[in-house]
């Protein structure tokens, strides 16, 4: 979306139960949204980036409980002590931190469901059945594994039995398959919205809304007695921290979101009740919700419940946050299931970061420095490198259009395989002997340089550390200006003017000697 229709790109990540502290599956979340959302700005967009925690319901209560503190207080101290500083370990830009608890989402929460229940979208009832509290989720008795554990957590479900209200949940089943029908792109990749197709086909059931046995919520406006059921409360968010019912402006510039990214274990909340709450309430649905794979342990899905999580500072402490951000994005297709190796990162650090990346600016800039002072040369772009600049440009695009970070990836890496082929191959450092080579020697150190320009920009909204020094050691923040101002589309079209000052690359991703044991947080 452009500025020019007034609409940003809205991108979310979920909201994160604060029950404990994050693993590398919601880094990974994370991480994925804030490349879109950098890849959006580098692309010249405006947009609007969103995270938050999600702190209501039984499950937080517990775990407040178990630590002897107030709900409010451990959420409190949850959020300051280890969601906040994830997003900093990760280097995460987003514009927005919504917490369920925050003033400005509960009434807007309490003004949604009372109008839905003025318009007759909701009604009382009573409620018996399977709950599993690590979801937060009613359970349908076919999914159970043995016939009472949680397929996710692997866990007993609860029998719950409540008094409470309703909302008319399979009066939208028709709906949505005709909204799916209409909008193949709405739920990604193609298996979590075939997914979702044969789960609305089967019939939905109306949906519990209300919960009475505990207070840690949002009070159900007509009945106090009541809290909103912890789900309908939290997908509230991305309309309460866009503006819904109080900005409208910025509400106009947001909604609707242009993806809601998310894992497939929340899949058919934000799939089938989150569009059903908007149709009943008469609101825009969302462009796209896509569901990716998980990271697993064991072949297990990591997780918080289950205590299998690793802590993302234990693997930033050692690679840093731009080789996380790039490995998990490189090694997992967007969509599938993978798991973290330590073994498998130091690999792809060393060799695609290190080896063929790093070095390459190391390479260029020390040479820069050795054969001509430091300034850039002028020469002629190679015909195959701007070749190369281009096809590379256009796939990394076009890639991230669909979300395939990893199709994306493979597009500039090929990049950075051509230009270091072409430096074996032209070896400068033979050229720069004879004094009569002088001209191919200032070819070779434009063109790579210029290269290496354009592997900047690309990679940036992945690895903006080290691109960042790279940029300013290639004399670009001088010559082109910053790097947040450089745009996609330009990339193969703009050069490094001749005359740039070239300062030699200190190694972005050094080589690393010892293997710290990983131990789960
Ligand atoms: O579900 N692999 O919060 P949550 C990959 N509060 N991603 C993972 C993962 C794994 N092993 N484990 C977690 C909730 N994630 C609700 C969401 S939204 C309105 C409310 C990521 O703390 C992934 O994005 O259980 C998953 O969907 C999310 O964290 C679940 O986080
Ligand atoms: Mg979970």
């Amino acid at each position: 979306m452009s500025e020019a229709t007034g609409k940003a790109f809205y991108v979310t990540t979920p909201i994160y139960y604060v029950n404990d502290a994050p693993h590398i599956g919601h880094a990974y979340t994370t991480v994925a949204a804030d490349v879109l959302a950098r890849w959006h700005r580098q692309r010249g967009e405006d947009v609007w980036f969103l995270t938050g925690t999600d702190e209501h319901g039984e499950k937080v209560l517990r775990a407040a409980e178990k630590n002897g503190l107030t709900a409010q207080a451990w959420t409190d101290h949850m959020v300051e002590t280890a969601w906040e500083p994830m997003l900093a370990t990760l280097d995460v830009t987003n514009d927005d931190f919504i917490r369920t608890t925050q003033e400005r989402h509960q009434v807007r929460v309490q003004e949604f469901w009372q109008r839905l229940n003025d318009a007759g979208h909701v009604y009382t009832g009573s409620y018996t059945g399977p709950y599993c509290v690590g979801c937060e989720e009613f359970k349908i008795a076919s999914e159970l594994l043995e016939g009472d554990l949680c397929p996710i957590h692997g866990y007993k479900v609860e029998q719950l039995s409540e008094d409470n209200y309703f909302f008319k949940l399979s009066s939208y089943a028709e709906r949505l398959l005709e909204f799916y029908a209409a909008n193949p792109d709405f739920v990604q990749p193609e298996s979590a919205r075939n997914e979702v197709i044969k789960f609305v086909e089967g019939g939905l059931t109306d949906l519990s809304i209300t919960r009475s046995t505990f207070n840690w919520g949002v009070p159900v406006p007509w009945d106090p007695k009541h809290v909103l059921y912890v789900w309908i409360d939290a997908l509230l968010n991305y309309v309460t921290a866009a503006g819904y019912g109080n900005d409208p402006e910025k509400f106009a510039r947001t909604w609707p979101a242009d993806v809601h990214l998310v894992g497939k274990d929340i899949l058919r909340f934000h799939a089938v009740i989150w569009p059903a709450m908007l149709m009943a309430a008469e609101l825009p649905l969302p462009h796209k919700v896509f569901a990716h794979g998980w990271l697993l342990v064991g072949g297990e899905k990591m997780s918080k419940t289950k205590l299998t999580g690793i802590a993302p500072q234990q693997i930033t402490d050692h690679f840093g946050s731009d080789a996380f951000r790039y490995y998990f994005l490189r090694q997992i297709a967007f969509g599938q299931d993978g798991s973290f190796s330590w073994e498998n990162m130091a690999q792809i650090y060393q060799s695609e970061l290190g080896d063929q990346f790093g070095n390459l600016g190391s390479r260029l800039t020390s040479m820069v420095e050795r054969y001509r002072d430091g300034v850039l040369p002028s020469g002629t772009l190679d015909a195959a490198l701007a070749d190369a600049m281009r096809t590379a440009v256009a796939e990394a695009d076009a890639a991230i259009e669909r979300l395939a970070f990893q199709d994306a990836l493979a597009a500039v890496m090929a990049f950075v395989r051509i230009v270091n082929g072409y430096v074996t191959e032209r070896e400068p450092w033979k050229l720069a002997k004879d004094e009569a080579n002088a001209g191919a020697l200032d070819d070779v150190l434009y063109s790579t340089a210029d290269a290496l320009r354009a592997m900047a920009v690309l990679l940036s909204p992945v690895m903006p550390k080290a691109c960042q020094l790279l940029w300013a050691s290639l004399g670009a923040e001088s010559a082109l200006g910053p790097l947040s101002t450089q745009r996609i589309a330009a990339v193969a079209d703009v050069h490094l003017p001749a005359g740039a000052v070239v300062t030699k690359l200190a190694p972005l991703f050094p080589r690393l000697e010892e293997q710290p044991t990983v131990v789960p947080a």
